[in-house]
């Protein structure tokens, strides 16, 4: 589960909407009034609710695509003035197509993304494009030979075939397809070889289902090429024994007289909840040269039965790695597969009383063989816990235990990005300098020295980066407090670095607007530190009292309190003078990247102590002399939007909130992100009755609150809030608003939702905080 969306304002619910605009436009007449008299902002303007829905405050980050080729070294796509080019760090400037090239019987091909071959021959055009899940899409396919300046359908005598997924080989210009849920390759000599022939629309080859796409991989793809391009693996799902959940689409685009307009459109995803049957995955691996498919894994007997794959590794061109848990994720092992013997040998196996393995893809191995790093060969870099924290580990392959390369009580985030082989540096993102950054840095094999490469003195970032395949490069991405920029750097030469991104609109607009002064520090209440950021208005006036707005994530292991540029909907309530609220987030337990017993004090009991903390943090604003303590509200979505009606379950600090497409009973939500963290509901019947959004009576006692939903979510089903609304009928509970977004999934964003539901927040929030005394007195 996801954070959705970004961020902003609505509709009047609990009066008419002609009182509620005719409050807000009188609030803004005041207001401009009172500020044109006092205030030493005058010239700027107040951020526009519009532009922060429609993302006008994005940074632009350049898409760096580096592929591996054989012609050039560190090679990288850029898509610019409607033609895509292939550059190096240096002078490469190639062209590789005009999108006026793309003439295709005579017709022009509006592509809607692209990926280029290892050896930068073909690129792949995909065209009409259906958005499936979150990340997956069916598409129809070209191929643009950059050769030939020939632009053919992928399969030549199918132009409009629905392909699901289509993946280049590292080198050369193979193509892995899935095509009707079986797997194909387009050879080096544009033949078809298909790999299976059982794949139904239960069983999946190469693609991932619902429930792996979005809990597991993060990707439609299950397929990796071996190194050298002669083997494939790829995931078997059969999904046979999940059950299927459905629901309606209300408006379809098809015409009146049609039976879907009438009847409406049923969508059936197999979806397995908590406790019920997952796909089961097997591994298979086919060799491009012997024409043969066959299975190898080692989960089939023992505890490993609903086996969950997390990562395939390939260490050589014969051999694999396979990281794996079980199905309530308290199990992971690591298994070495060789190919050639067929034989697997167990490389790490570890399991947890009370805590959960999270999903990674980290693991790494030494690129090329040096002599002075003889003893990293045999084995493979990857995060895992030490010491309440996680940080960069050796696992050998002989099953000895894991050498760690880092310690302390900071996490490394990501790594090892890259590994430099000649001199043994492993790069890695850490929190080194403080949970809320995240700054790049290097280990060295030689003596385990930490050396960083960003600047983690005294000013702030938060830095991601992208190396190019052989390492030599990378983009450097500044993601924020301040505007962001991209960097290319060279990680031989210090002084080489080129800016890619200035975020120039940015510099220009951002200085015309009256932004929320922000605050980043933390709290330590009831014997808990909790990371928060807290944003005042602009003109904030300590003598004036203010409402206060908490806005929650908090789902296990996320983080909200970081330092990334953002202008969303949370400015916009600090600093449009119609708002002006306080808005405070706090991290929370359950949280990540302030060690590992924080984040797993939640185990099997989700909802309590994040609610808690939330509480404590409102009772420390609420004491506040500039605070209206009836005035302090809630709000969040998806997980946050759980974290609201259980934050206003714990305690009446909070008068109002707002939820946003939230969970309500954990039985309702899907299997393997729910049981991560609260085990199956056989085995903890009590944790799932707390957790769930229950205490009527309570709820009973807000001034008032509103939930938000999408009827269109195939993540947290419509469902959820079906359930809670049947609960406080039941319970003759009436002060509340429900706005219900047709159709729209669970980013709340079909048919212009995204503005629909940000008005909706905005003047509902308005209204409860403006119902009794005016703020301004
Ligand atoms: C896209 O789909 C439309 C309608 O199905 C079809 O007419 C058109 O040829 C397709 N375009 C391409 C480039 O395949
Ligand atoms: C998928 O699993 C079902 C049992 O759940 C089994 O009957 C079916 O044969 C399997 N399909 C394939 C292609 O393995
Ligand atoms: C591949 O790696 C495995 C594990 O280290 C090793 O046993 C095998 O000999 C290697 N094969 C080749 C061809 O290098
Ligand atoms: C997780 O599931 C396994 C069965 O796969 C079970 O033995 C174990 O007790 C569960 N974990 C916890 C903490 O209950
Ligand atoms: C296992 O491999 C590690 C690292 O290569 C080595 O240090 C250790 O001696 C080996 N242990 C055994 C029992 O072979
Ligand atoms: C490392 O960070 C320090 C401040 O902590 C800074 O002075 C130094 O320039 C940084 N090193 C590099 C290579 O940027
Ligand atoms: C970078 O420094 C090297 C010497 O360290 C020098 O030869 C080279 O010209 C410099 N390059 C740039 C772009 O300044
Ligand atoms: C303080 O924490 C303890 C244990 O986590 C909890 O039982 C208690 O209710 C908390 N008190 C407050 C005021 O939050
Ligand atoms: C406060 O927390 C610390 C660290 O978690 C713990 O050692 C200490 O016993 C706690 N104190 C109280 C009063 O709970
Ligand atoms: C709801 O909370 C109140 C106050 O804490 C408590 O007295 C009551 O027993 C709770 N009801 C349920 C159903 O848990
Ligand atoms: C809202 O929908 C209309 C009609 O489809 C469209 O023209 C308009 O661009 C949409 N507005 C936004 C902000 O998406």
């Amino acid at each position: 589960m996801k954070f959705a969306s970004n961020g902003t304002q609505g509709k009047i619910v609990f009066k008419s909407i002609l009182i509620s605009i005719f409050l807000l436009i009188t609030l803004a007449f005041l207001r401009n009034g009172i500020r044109n008299n006092s205030s030493k902002n005058h010239r700027k303007e107040p951020l526009n609710l519009e532009d922060i829905v429609l993302q006008k405050f994005r940074p632009t980050y350049k898409q760096i695509d580096w592929i591996y080729n054989e012609r050039y070294s560190d090679t990288f796509l850029v898509k610019e003035d409607e033609a895509l080019y292939l550059r190096d760090p240096f002078d490469l400037n190639e062209l590789l197509f005009s999108d006026a090239d793309l003439v295709y019987k005579n017709e022009r091909i509006n592509y809607d993304g692209y990926s280029v071959s290892a050896d930068a021959r073909y690129v792949l055009l995909n065209v009409n494009r259906t958005q499936r899940w979150r990340h997956s899409f069916t598409a129809s396919y070209y191929l643009f030979d950059t050769l030939e300046k020939e632009v053919t359908p992928l399969v030549p005598q199918e132009e409009n075939l629905r392909i699901s997924l289509a993946v280049w080989s590292p080198t050369g210009h193979q193509l892995a397809f899935v095509y009707e849920n079986n797997l194909h390759v387009l050879t080096e000599n544009r033949e078809i070889l298909t790999l299976t022939t059982d794949g139904n629309e239960n069983v999946f080859y190469g693609l991932s289902d619902w429930i792996y796409e979005e809990e597991v991989l993060s990707s439609p793809s299950t397929i990796w090429w071996s190194p050298d391009a002669r083997k494939l693996a790829f995931l078997k799902l059969n999904e046979s024994a999940t059950p299927i959940y459905q629901f309606p689409l209300y408006t379809s685009e098809s015409d009146t007289s049609s039976f879907e307009f009438n009847y409406n459109k049923d969508i059936k995803i197999k979806y397995p909840k908590a406790g019920q049957p997952n796909p089961t995955v097997s591994l298979l691996f086919s060799d491009l040269g012997t024409d043969k498919t066959y299975p190898l894994h080692s989960w089939n007997n023992h505890v490993f039965e609903e086996t969950v794959v997390q990562n395939v590794l390939w260490v050589n061109e014969s051999a694999t790695l396979v990281q794996f848990t079980n199905r309530n994720s308290t199990c992971k092992k690591t298994d070495l597969l060789d190919l050639e013997t067929k034989r697997i040998s167990s490389v790490l196996s570890e399991c947890l009383t009370d805590g959960w393995f999270e999903v990674q893809q980290f693991a790494k191995t030494l690129p090329v063989n040096n002599p002075n790093y003889e003893v990293w060969t045999n084995g493979f870099f990857d995060i895992m816990p030490y010491q309440d924290y996680n940080h960069l580990a050796f696992v050998p392959f002989n099953g000895s235990s894991p050498t760690f390369l880092t310690s302390g009580t900071w996490d490394v985030t990501e790594g090892p990005l890259s590994i430099d082989a000649s001199r043994g540096h492993l790069y890695f993102i850490g929190t080194l300098k403080d949970s809320s950054e995240r700054h790049l840095y290097y280990v060295s094999l030689d003596n385990l020295e930490i050396h960083n490469i960003t600047d983690d003195g005294v000013q702030d970032g938060y830095y991601s980066t992208n190396f190019s395949p052989s390492g030599n490069f990378y983009v450097l991405n500044y993601q924020g407090p301040r505007i962001p920029w991209q960097e290319l750097r060279s990680i031989q030469k210090d002084n080489f670095t080129v800016r890619i991104e200035e975020n120039e609109h940015l510099h220009k607009i951002l200085g015309s607007y009256n932004l929320p002064q922000i605050k980043y520090d933390k709290l330590i209440v009831n014997n808990t530190t909790l990371p928060y950021m807290e944003r005042k208005p602009t003109n904030f006036n300590p003598n004036r009292k203010y409402p206060v707005l908490f806005f929650a994530y908090g789902g296990p292991g996320s983080q909200q309190v970081s330092k990334l540029f953002r202008v969303d909907f949370q400015t916009y309530l600090a600093s449009h003078p119609n708002f002006e609220y306080i808005v405070v987030t706090v991290d929370g337990r359950g949280t990540g990247f302030n060690g590992n017993d924080f984040r797993q004090s939640v185990y099997q009991n989700l909802g309590t102590l994040e609610a808690m903390d939330q509480v404590s943090a409102a009772e420390h604003w609420a004491q506040y002399p500039f605070v209206e303590q009836e005035k302090v509200a809630i709000w969040g979505w998806s997980f946050g939007g759980y974290l609201t009606l259980k934050a206003l379950e714990a305690s009446n600090v909070f008068s109002y909130g707002m939820a946003v497409a939230p969970v309500t009973d954990w039985h309702l939500y899907d299997s393997i992100y729910t049981e991560r963290y609260m085990n199956l509901p056989i085995l903890n019947e009590n944790g799932y009755e707390n957790s769930k959004v229950h205490n009527i009576t309570i709820l009973k006692e807000k001034k008032r609150f509103l939930i938000a939903h999408g009827t269109g979510d195939d993540n947290v089903h419509f469902q959820h809030v079906m359930h809670l609304m049947d609960q406080l009928n039941l319970a003759n509970c009436y002060n509340y608003d429900m706005a219900v977004f047709p159709d729209s999934a669970h980013s709340i964003s079909y048919h212009n939702a995204s503005l629909a539901i940000y008005h909706r927040l905005s003047e509902w929030i308005s209204m409860a905080f403006s119902e009794k005394k005016s703020v301004m007195s």
